[in-house]
């Protein structure tokens, strides 16, 4: 079903396997099944999970179930709230605590390689998963790290040597919450006033299975799917009462971009971002959420009638919208279509069942934040590059493709060091000057990429758009660019400056777009902490 080149993946693998792993010693190929298959008797762990990749057949649409990749928990230590099962093909939703040393062994039961990774968190390189660390069926990796990140909403995900997008649309993919002592003293909703909303778009047959196509387009472009999951079901009506929420929201698609609005106006009201809450509640009148990247929402249902209906959608906007029409000529006119979004998409409604007499108020400050600038920065003569680029019909970074374990000089970076790095479009705000000039290039370069880099969280500096357009218009009230971020969305003729911690630990860590066809194409590059 799946059209994946396994041929070529090894290629890659052994032709990098004798030239870099004997430079660097201790980073071993995962070849060999011995990296951290066995726990370490001397952490001693307060919550311990088994945590298993493997294929399923589970209910998403009615009618035939659908062959998934799933991942399974089971909590061999720790409290009972550290897992919590969604129906569908998400794995279990790991409740943390700040603090807290986390085991988890995680299985490989998958008839192809795998390695997991933890979206957000911060943590040693053998912890991280990065694609070296893969494992075959039948092995096991074993993961111990403490929760260092704050309260927040992380994810877990397959991280796979270029097989991160087809893995993670077939399901294996997790939502992870933190909670802190500063979060505690909120009175934030909980329980049933806490919910998850993951958001996927995917594509089925007639058959109710997943249909993941790649053509020339879709490579480019990403993946779109037609139909909308939340938490892997589709027309998600959540029943509420008349109450406050808060709704942790991931978007967990491959590359659909979604701005999010809800559909009779009302403002929305961020409290968190990828790295945590807010310093203070924040007004948007929609929110532009890319792939991995989090929103956390209050919304207060009271007030209103039993029976109606509050819709959370996905609002039109304008992508690099000249992609389209005048490039139908030329070769690669099957970009167009541009990389917005026509209509309004409907992503969940939250019905009010049940009226209640009262609701918590919206806190005026949430957590203290130390705003990080220009200050703060370890050697303020140095800014490190990152350059989304194209060559040879693929998206690059810092005019490279991915290899496993290779930097470049301007990758590598001092340990606990805070560095200043700037995103941008090479060959400056190319995106939008080559409007129909010299051909495909410009226009391929006219996507929007959700940047994202591992290890700390970070801060934004600056946005800076070329020039004033219809379509950066439609998208530039979305952006949250006041909360700690590890995925940042850089439009069309965008550059944007961000604030980056390298602290604690070091050896390779991964940057990459998080549209995951543009990253299984090889949109990602390491740096090299030391
Ligand atoms: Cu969400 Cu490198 O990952
Ligand atoms: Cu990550
Ligand atoms: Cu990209």
């Amino acid at each position: 079903m799946m059209h994946i080149d396994y041929k070529r993946r090894q290629f890659l693998q052994y032709a990098t396997l004798g030239t870099i792993a004997a430079s660097l010693p201790g980073l071993a190929w995962a070849e060999s099944p011995t990296v951290n298959a066995t726990p370490n008797e001397a952490f001693k762990a307060d919550v311990e999970i088994a945590l298993t990749a493997q294929t399923a057949d589970v209910p998403i649409l009615s009618g035939a179930h659908t062959h998934v990749f799933k991942y399974y928990g089971k909590l061999i230590k720790g409290p009972q709230t550290t897992l919590k099962e969604l129906p569908g093909y998400l794995g279990p939703i790991l409740n943390f605590q700040q603090g807290q040393k986390v085991r988890i062994i995680f299985y490989n039961q998958l008839p192809e390689p795998c390695i997991t990774h933890w979206h957000g968190m911060h943590m040693p390189q053998v912890m991280d998963g990065h694609p070296m660390y893969e494992i075959r069926r039948g092995e096991r990796y074993v993961y111990e790290f403490e929760v260092k990140n704050p309260a927040g909403t992380n994810w877990y995900h397959s991280h796979t040597h270029e097989l991160t997008a087809p893995q993670v649309y077939q399901g294996l993919a997790g939502l992870i919450t933190i909670s802190d002592e500063a979060e505690q003293k909120l009175d934030l909703p909980n329980g049933e006033y806490d919910m998850p909303l993951v958001i996927q778009d995917r594509s089925f047959t007639n058959g109710n299975q997943l249909r993941y196509v790649l053509n020339m387009h879709q490579r480019m472009r990403g993946f779109l799917g037609d139909t909308i999951l939340v938490n892997g079901q589709e027309n998600s009506i959540f029943p509420v009462k008349t109450k406050a929420y808060r709704l942790r929201i991931l978007n967990g698609s491959n590359s659909r971009i979604y701005k999010l609005g809800w559909d009779d106006g009302t403002p929305m009201i961020a409290i968190g971002t990828d790295g945590g809450l807010l310093a203070k509640p924040e007004t948007f009148p929609y929110i532009m959420l890319a792939p991995a990247e989090r929103v956390e929402l209050w919304v207060d249902f009271s007030g209103r009638k039993l029976g109606s209906d509050l819709t959370l959608q996905s609002l039109s906007y304008q992508g690099a919208g000249h992609m389209g029409g005048g490039m139908g000529r030329g070769g690669m006119g099957m970009m167009g279509g541009g990389s917005g979004q026509d209509g309004v998409l409907t992503i969940a409604r939250f019905r009010i069942t049940e009226q209640v007499s009262d609701s918590p108020k919206l806190p005026v400050e949430l957590v203290p934040m130390h705003r990080l600038t220009h200050q703060d920065i370890s050697n303020p003569g140095r800014t490190v590059p990152i350059a989304i680029g194209m060559r040879h019909m693929a998206f690059q970074l810092n005019g490279r493709t991915f290899e496993m374990q290779d930097y470049m000089e301007n990758e590598k970076i001092p340990l606990n060091t805070v560095q200043k790095i700037k995103i941008f479009h090479e060959g400056g705000m190319m995106g939008r000057g080559m409007r129909g000039g010299r051909g495909g290039m410009g226009m391929m370069m006219s996507l929007p990429h959700p940047i994202h880099l591992h290890g700390q969280q970070f801060q934004i500096l600056a946005r800076t758009q070329a020039s004033p357009s219809r379509e950066y218009d439609s998208v530039k009230d979305g952006f949250i660019n006041s909360g700690w971020k590890d995925t940042v969305l850089v439009m069309p003729g965008e550059e944007v400056e961000i604030i980056k911690p390298f602290k604690d630990y070091a050896g390779l860590f991964l940057y990459h777009c998080h549209n995951l066809e543009h990253e299984d194409m090889g949109m990602m590059r390491n740096f090299y902490v030391s």
